[in-house]
Parts: structure tokens; C-alpha cells; sequence
């Protein structure tokens, strides 16, 4: 298998639910736990700013409604996008993903970029954040993954970042999806935990692929996916999952 970038411990938009997901408070406190990588969801503004946010809409993460990739990035970068979460976030904008490329990248921090086009936007989405990463990351060596549920957006981050390595995200085994992970020369599948078996990690290892899960929040999971050999384990409860021991903490 081709060189793997990331370690084991994933904190999951930041620190899962511990602070407002996808915002560089989230990433400050999944560091705090020990956290050395982080996943996020990365979508554009209307006038094409690479940004993090989870969902199409605006409303449950911020105090306003509607598509978020329908706004300039001159409005989204003043939303408050921490208050929903509780008072000490208040005012804690959304980064932009050359915000997120700063901080992980002084740290030595590796980021899982999960590509989350808005809806009909995904070849666009995948161009952009493959050329926005090629100049971001150059001459960096922080680690660099995309992923993306969508094998539209990763054929097109492919197009503009051929050297940066994809993940195909299945949270079925729909049909086609291993030839699919294999033709966009993906180097890992990133599935549903709850589809992670052994035979499952033994096609992805067989071809060279290497084997993750989301999003995995409780101990006997860790030690059934450990048991199972995987490669990576994505989790919201970044303080009860010690990254520095490889192992399911009590
Ligand atoms: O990238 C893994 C996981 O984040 C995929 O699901 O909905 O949390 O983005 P979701
Ligand atoms: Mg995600």
C-alpha cells in the first residue's frame, strides 16, 4: 500500500459536538485533547470562496435561513456561526479553508477534507478546492486527504489536484462503488462504521485501499473496527478517545 498520511484519531468537524462544528474553535479544543487530525465539510460561497460548514442551509448552525452557497463570502465570513452551540462561542465565525490551511499547517496538524458541494455544484466544488489546496499546501507537509460522498466532486478535485489523495465515503455499499473508489484512484474508502466488517477491510486492503470509519462515538465499536484492522477511526467524542494510545479509552 501507497504511504498513508494520517494517524489513526480523527476528531470529526473539529471536536464532534464539544464546540460549534466545522469553526477553528472546534479544531483549538480537538487539539487541546491531543487531536493531531482533523476532518471538515467544505462547500463555496456564491462567488466561489472555498468555506466550512456542514449543511446546504444556513439554519441550524447559524441565526439565519436559507442556502449558504447562495451568499458572497463577504456576508458568510460575518455570520455567527457559534452562539446556536452556547454563549462562550458566541461570534465564531466560519473559517474559510484558507483559514483552516493556516492553522493546520503551523501546527503540523493533517486535514481530511470532506468536499460538500451545495446541491447541482459539484464538479465546480471539487475544481475549486483542488486548486485552492494545490497553492495552499505548496510546499507544505502537513497531510492532505479528500473525501467526498459525491464521485463527481472527487473526479473534478482530481482534475485540478491529481497529487493530492481521495477517499471515496459510502455510507451504503450502493452499487458500483468499489469500481467507482478504484477508477478515481482513490487510496482509502471511508465508510459508515456500521458497514466496516472483516470482509469489507479485506477487499479495501486486497486492492490496496486503505480501510476508515465515521462516525465511530462508542468504545465497543473502537475495539470491534481495531480488531478489524482499520486505518482510521473518525469520531465526534474527541474527550473520551485518546489519539496518543491507538486504543479504546475506558
Ligand atoms: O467525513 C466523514 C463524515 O463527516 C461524513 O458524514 O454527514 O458527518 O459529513 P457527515
Ligand atoms: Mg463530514
Amino acid at each position: 500500500m501507497t504511504p498513508w498520511p494520517l494517524p489513526l484519531w480523527v476528531a470529526h468537524r473539529g471536536a464532534g459536538k464539544l464546540a460549534p462544528e466545522n469553526t477553528l474553535a472546534a479544531f483549538r479544543l480537538g487539539a487541546s485533547f491531543g487531536y493531531r487530525a482533523f476532518e471538515c465539510d467544505v462547500k463555496l460561497s456564491s462567488d466561489g470562496v472555498p468555506f466550512l460548514l456542514h449543511d446546504t442551509t444556513l439554519e441550524r448552525t447559524t441565526p439565519h435561513r436559507g442556502t449558504a452557497g447562495e451568499r458572497p463570502w463577504a456576508e458568510l465570513s460575518r455570520l455567527d456561526a457559534g452562539g446556536w452551540h452556547s454563549r462562550q462561542f458566541a461570534g465564531e465565525p466560519l473559517p474559510s479553508l484558507d483559514a483552516v490551511a493556516a492553522y493546520v499547517q503551523r501546527n503540523g496538524f493533517a486535514l481530511n477534507i470532506e468536499i460538500k458541494p451545495t446541491p447541482g455544484r459539484e464538479r465546480e466544488t471539487g475544481l475549486a478546492v483542488g486548486k485552492a489546496c494545490t497553492a495552499l499546501w505548496q510546499g507544505a507537509d502537513s497531510p492532505l486527504l479528500f473525501s467526498s460522498f459525491r464521485p463527481d466532486a472527487l473526479q473534478a478535485a482530481r482534475e485540478s489536484a491529481p497529487h493530492i489523495a481521495r477517499a471515496l465515503l459510502v455510507d451504503t455499499l450502493w452499487d458500483g462503488w468499489f469500481g467507482v473508489a478504484r477508477s478515481l484512484d482513490c487510496v482509502a474508502v471511508v465508510s459508515n462504521f456500521r458497514l466496516m466488517d472483516a470482509a469489507l477491510v479485506a477487499q479495501l486492503h486486497g486492492a490496496g485501499l486503505r480501510a476508515l470509519s465515521y462516525t465511530v462515538n462508542e468504545t465497543e465499536d473502537v475495539r470491534r473496527l481495531l480488531a478489524l484492522g482499520i486505518d482510521g477511526l473518525i469520531t465526534d467524542v474527541v474527550d473520551r478517545f485518546a489519539p496518543a494510545s491507538g486504543k479504546a479509552a475506558d
